[in-house]
This record gives structure tokens, C-alpha cells and sequence, in this order.
């Protein structure tokens, strides 16, 4: 278990067990790679983020987290991965998100990107990207560093 504080000083825990906290948890983050680059979503007030976002009635996690990036980078998931499951004591309540990898295929332009203006191609994803104002807050945390090592190692080395 990773514990530690998010960009608002929030306690969060991360973990690579099996869906530790929550069976059925109700948010998705989706680390996605495009012909070997990142592929994160522009959110309109959050700034650049690997999408994500909340399952929803009817759907699993693992659907939603395909519709998520299908949605907001009009991207299309050719293989996904579960990689972990963190817990954020958040001042307005408790969120529980699946952490996936997914290998993005395809990507199709259209009209609506969401609340994002679309998808973002980085070869790299900086070093620095907490004090990076274009970035999102949801990548400013050790759930960040610990996912991105934890795919590399596994799936791209
Ligand atoms: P809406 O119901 O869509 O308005 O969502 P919300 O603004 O209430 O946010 P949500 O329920 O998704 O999350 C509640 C709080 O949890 C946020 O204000 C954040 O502080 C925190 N939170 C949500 N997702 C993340 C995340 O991926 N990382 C971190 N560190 N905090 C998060």
C-alpha cells in the first residue's frame, strides 16, 4: 500500500491488489498509449489528464473505462489492463478509482470530445508536471509516478 497526499494536500492510498477497496468501484483513470505515445485528454477547466471518469448505472468499470476514452479522445481501446485501485479522502467524500492500462488502436475524430477539447499526443510525460499549470491536478500525485513505473516495467520494457 501507497499512501501519501494528492496536489490538495487529500490523503490517498494506492494499491496494485485486486480491486482492494471496492469490488464495484464507481470512478475509472485510464493510462492509454497510442502508437508508443500518451494519450491524455484536454479537460476544459482541469488542463491535460489521462481520461477517466465515473462508471456508469448498468456498465462495469472496465466498460466504462473503455467508453471514457472513446468519449473524451475519440480513442479506441484495442487491449486494456487492470493495474490498481487508489482511495481519496477528498474534502467533499471519498472517491474509489480503477486504475487501467489500454492500447489505443484507433483514433476517430469527432464532433464532441465531452467536457474535453481532445485528445493530447506526449512522447513523454514530463518529470515535472506538479508544477506544470497545464497539466490537471489528478496528475500531480504519486498515483501518477506509481502507475506509469509499474506499466513501464510490465508492459513496455
Ligand atoms: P461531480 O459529481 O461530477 O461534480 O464530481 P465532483 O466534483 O464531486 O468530483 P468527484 O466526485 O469526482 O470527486 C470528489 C473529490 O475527490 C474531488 O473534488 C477531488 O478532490 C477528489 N478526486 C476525485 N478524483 C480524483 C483523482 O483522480 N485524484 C485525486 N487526487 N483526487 C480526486
Amino acid at each position: 500500500m501507497n499512501t501519501f497526499r494528492d496536489y490538495y494536500n487529500n490523503e490517498v492510498k494506492l494499491t496494485f491488489e485486486d480491486h482492494y477497496f471496492s469490488k464495484e468501484p464507481k470512478h475509472v483513470w485510464v493510462i492509454c498509449n497510442y502508437k508508443n505515445k500518451w494519450l491524455l485528454t484536454k479537460h476544459k477547466d482541469r488542463g491535460m489528464e489521462f481520461p477517466g471518469g465515473k462508471v456508469e448505472e448498468g456498465e462495469s468499470a472496465k466498460q466504462a473505462a473503455i467508453r471514457e476514452v472513446k468519449e473524451e479522445t475519440g480513442g479506441v481501446v484495442e487491449q486494456i489492463s487492470y493495474i490498481g485501485q487508489y482511495y481519496v479522502a477528498g474534502k467533499g467524500g471519498t472517491v474509489i478509482k480503477n486504475v487501467y492500462y489500454a492500447i489505443v488502436s484507433e483514433l476517430v475524430s469527432q464532433p464532441t470530445y465531452f467536457e474535453t477539447d481532445g485528445p493530447v499526443l506526449l512522447e513523454a510525460v514530463p518529470v515535472n508536471v506538479q508544477f506544470n499549470s497545464r497539466f490537471s491536478f489528478i496528475m500531480k500525485d504519486d498515483v501518477l509516478t506509481h502507475c506509469m513505473k509499474k506499466i513501464k516495467k510490465e508492459y513496455l520494457s
